[in-house]
């Protein structure tokens, strides 16, 4: 069975054909990064924007890649929320009009279990070796750590889920982008962190982590304080735009952001407290993981979302994990549409089909 997906939840545009939810055919992916870059983070009305302009050249290319014509596309699948409304809305009409002019059925998919699905899909090189790795067994510890959530739940079934725990203020993601300002790394922040982080040393500053006794819940709002205080101990502040500036035009345009610079002779030690801030991020998201999964007995690990591609997390996770784990290529683990025709595969297997009625759901929950 094949399945076409879109994807428009956040800022990135992408259509995928994916086979027995499986099986990439295509996966096109385009990143709004440079847009949004300049405006130290996601504008909604301009990632919009954005969505409308790029979906049907995305459209064209994924179904080129994948050499099928619409007789071999058995369903079309869309990310219907959590996400950015005015973005999830060019994406949820895009598949819906697909939909109906090929009289095919329409799944709404959530995007969080995407990122858990991204988990089925198996990586080029396992394809092309024959080599994939088999399914996830159940039950399964999911760990979703994106821009915009961090959670942990159980994963009993396909579709059947309980949550443990999730962040009570910032997400993970969100927190290295938030830390990445602060030290004036740029956006996205993930990345920029960790390579910031290379050759910095972790132990320089004790951070604080917040444990949540009792709880798997997360918190990194203390964390992200504690990283703002020292640096401005070092004399790291945000600049402040100058008046005559010029602001970019329409309604959501952000005043643009603040530029970090030094206004003391005192050298800032960038890569320690990136190192240290890394460390500190990582070591709750493992602990927490860690006794969750030997708590509930699981059989492996699923690590999905934006931040499973960072390399400190999936090294502290092998250390310290007594089941297996998984996470996607790098490719898969931030959005992508590949990741929701993969779950809207083992959606429509269950029949979870949706008429024309459906509509965005923003705020969604997955479990
Ligand atoms: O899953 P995703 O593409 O978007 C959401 O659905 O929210 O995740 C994007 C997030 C960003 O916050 C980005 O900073 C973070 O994933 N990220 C990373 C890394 N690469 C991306 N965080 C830590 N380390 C990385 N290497
Ligand atoms: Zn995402």
């Amino acid at each position: 069975m094949n399945i076409l997906a879109v994807e428009t939840s956040c800022d990135e545009t992408s259509v995928a054909l994916v086979r027995d939810g499986r099986h990439i055919l295509a996966n096109v992916i385009a990143s709004q990064i440079a847009l949004h870059k300049q405006y130290g983070g996601v504008v909604p009305e301009l990632a919009s924007r954005l969505h409308i302009v790029t979906i049907v050249p995305v459209l064209d290319r994924a179904l080129r890649d994948a050499g099928l014509d619409w007789s071999q596309i058995d369903a079309v699948a869309a990310t219907k929320g959590p996400g950015l409304s005015p973005a999830l809305l060019v994406g949820v009409n895009a598949a819906k009009a697909l939909s109906f002019a090929r009289q095919k059925p329409l799944l709404a998919v959530n995007h969080i279990e995407g990122h858990i699905y991204s988990n089925w899909l198996i990586p080029e090189a396992g394809a092309a070796s024959g080599t994939a790795l088999p399914e996830p067994q159940f039950p399964a510890l999911c760990l979703i750590v994106s821009g915009g959530h961090t959670e942990l739940a159980l994963m009993l079934g396909h579709g059947s889920y309980r949550l443990l725990g999730k962040t009570i203020d910032d997400a993970a993601g969100e927190a290295f982008d938030k830390a990445a300002r602060i030290l004036g790394l740029g956006y996205p922040g993930g990345p920029a962190i960790q390579k910031a982080a290379e050759g910095g040393d972790p132990n320089r500053f004790s951070f604080p982590r917040a444990w949540l006794k009792g709880t798997y819940d997360f918190s990194f709002s203390g964390l992200k304080t504690a990283l703002l205080r020292k640096t401005q101990e070092y004399g790291l502040v945000t600049q402040k735009p100058s008046p005559w500036q010029t602001q970019p035009a329409g309604d959501a345009a952000p005043a643009t952001p603040g530029r970090q610079v030094p206004v003391s002779q005192r050298p800032v030690p960038i890569a320690d407290l990136a190192a240290s801030f890394q460390w500190a991020a990582v070591d709750a998201l493992v602990e927490k993981t860690a006794a969750a999964a030997a708590e509930h007995n699981v059989r492996e690990v699923l690590v999905a979302g934006g931040v499973a591609a960072n390399s400190l997390l999936r090294a502290r996770l092998g250390e310290r994990l007594a089941v297996p784990f998984r996470y996607p290529p790098l490719v898969l683990c931030t959005d992508n549409a590949a990741m929701i025709a993969a779950a809207g595969y083992y959606r429509y297997a269950e029949a979870v089909t949706h008429d024309f009625t459906l509509d965005i759901e923003p705020n969604a929950r997955f479990a």
